[in-house]
């Protein structure tokens, strides 16, 4: 694990941006994983004026997202597809039938929208390099603390926690779905690099118990001591307690 510490939130997102440049300029088809949350929000700004600048294109780049509600339509304002295109997709000239979430409609089997969702990563190639975040309980993706280690694509239950540190991005009268798809721990792991942004004090504990801690269910995000390509980018707030 190689852990990055930066001044501040700016220059993580600007480190982050290069990377993924790096990785959309080298490779004729680069498959990409994406997360949500405001943390990768800089980033994604970051690389929508690189398109503008003519620095990179998406044209030939497949995504794949992390998570995203369930029961949610994606034309609900708070769905990840919703973030993604306002965030991204519609910024840029990614081709929209090349990128994914994980979804379960009602009436669909979630075992097989799972391996589905894992056999399509396979088909593009496999995720080249995979953002992440961190919530707060250490979880990555929603796979929450207890997930194993070895998890697939699946459905999981939002802790109260999560439930909590969400409630700001939604109204008092908007539904917060409470079960999302997402993919495993071990489908995070396949990565052929992890990108791990965190930045902000309120992040502080769950970095110490990822980079420093025993590599436990409980803090998921401890996980990636075990990728040989896993990279933490953190501003000096995230970086407080190591
Ligand atoms: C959500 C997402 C995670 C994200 C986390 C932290 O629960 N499922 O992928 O990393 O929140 O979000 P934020 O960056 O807003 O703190």
């Amino acid at each position: 694990m190689q852990v990055i510490i930066f001044d501040d939130a700016q220059q993580v997102a600007d480190s982050a941006a290069k990377w993924v440049a790096e990785l959309i300029n080298k490779k004729a088809k680069p498959v990409l994983g994406l997360a949500t949350g405001s943390t990768p929000i800089s980033l994604y700004q970051a690389l929508v004026k690189k398109y503008q600048t003519e620095e990179i294109s998406f044209k030939d780049t497949c995504t794949f997202n992390l998570d995203e509600y369930l029961g949610i339509d994606e034309n609900n304002v708070q769905s990840y597809r919703h973030f993604m295109n306002t965030n991204l997709f519609d910024h840029v000239d990614i081709d929209k039938s090349k990128t994914f979430l994980p979804t379960c409609a009602q009436g669909e089997n979630p075992r097989a929208q799972g391996l589905a969702y894992e056999q399509m990563i396979k088909e593009a190639g496999g995720i080249d390099l995979q953002i992440l975040g961190i919530g707060a309980n250490g979880h990555i993706g929603f796979n929450e603390p207890t997930s194993s280690l070895a998890s697939r694509t699946r459905i999981k239950t939002l802790t109260q926690q999560t439930l909590t540190d969400n409630s700001r991005l939604f109204s008092a009268d908007e539904f917060q779905p409470t079960l999302a798809m997402t993919m495993g721990i071990a489908t995070i792991l396949d990565a052929r690099y992890v990108l791990l942004m965190a930045t902000g004090e309120n992040k502080a504990k769950a970095v110490k118990d990822m980079v420093t801690g025993a590599v436990s269910a409980m803090c998921p995000a401890s996980a990636l001591q075990m990728h040989e390509n896993a990279i933490v980018l953190l501003d000096k707030a995230a970086a407080s307690q190591l």
